[in-house]
């Protein structure tokens, strides 16, 4: 199947990157490999799934190879309870019955932001993030929101570029044996 866009499927006036074609908004199969075309549906994530995201969020984090002790500072960066799920935008994608990835978009007076973004290390550089992340933008643009800001672990900046967003400043973020780490913040620009 074709990767390009579909031009006369997109929603006018809804920018191309913030938007789920056809195959894509509720079921994807198109970025992934011909073991996995069964298919990937976007659901509202639900109280019943904070434990199983969090490990989730963990295991995806520890892909990058950070340190244990890094890992364990992060743990309630990284724990998504069940009140926070239900009171955010939230979405899972399910890969044979099983959360194949999460992120959660969070609603702010003039703008939104990513605040979890989280993929299963053995499921990870096929499409997925990008359905997730096209999900979410598609559900901001229609809520009018003009950006969509994302704070961004260093090794996720270059996904999110490729998505489309733009580079707007770093964030001083030190670790133990790093102390002149920074995280990049990053800004979907989507049109009103
Ligand atoms: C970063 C992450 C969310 C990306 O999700 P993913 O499902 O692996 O990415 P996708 O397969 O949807 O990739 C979409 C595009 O981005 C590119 N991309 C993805 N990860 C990339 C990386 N680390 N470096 C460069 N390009 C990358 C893909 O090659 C693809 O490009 P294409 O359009 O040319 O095909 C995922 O790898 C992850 O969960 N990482 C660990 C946790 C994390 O850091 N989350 C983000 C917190 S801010």
């Amino acid at each position: 199947m074709s990767r390009r866009p579909q031009l006369d499927a997109l929603e006018p006036g809804v920018p191309p990157a913030a938007q789920t074609l056809p195959g894509e908004h509720d079921v994807c199969n198109e970025h992934l490999p011909s073991r996995l075309v069964h298919q990937m549906n976007i659901r509202a994530a639900t109280a019943a799934d904070a434990m199983e995201l969090t490990a989730l969020a963990h295991r995806a984090k520890a892909s990058w190879g950070y340190p244990a002790d890094w890992i364990a500072a992060w743990r309630n960066d990284l724990t998504m309870t069940a009140d926070y799920l239900t009171s955010r935008r939230a979405f899972v994608a399910e890969h044979g019955g099983r959360p194949a990835g999460v992120v959660v978009f969070e609603e702010h007076p003039d703008h939104w932001s990513v605040e979890h973004l989280w993929i299963d290390p053995d499921l990870q550089r096929r499409g997925i993030g990008r359905l997730l992340v096209r999900h979410g933008l598609a559900a901001a643009t229609r809520d009018r929101a003009a950006r969509v800001h994302v704070l961004s672990d260093p090794h996720a900046e270059p996904f999110y570029l490729r998505m489309g967003a733009v580079r707007i400043g770093a964030e001083p973020a030190p670790m133990p044996g790093a102390p002149e780490r920074v995280l990049p913040v990053l800004e979907f620009r989507l049109e009103a």
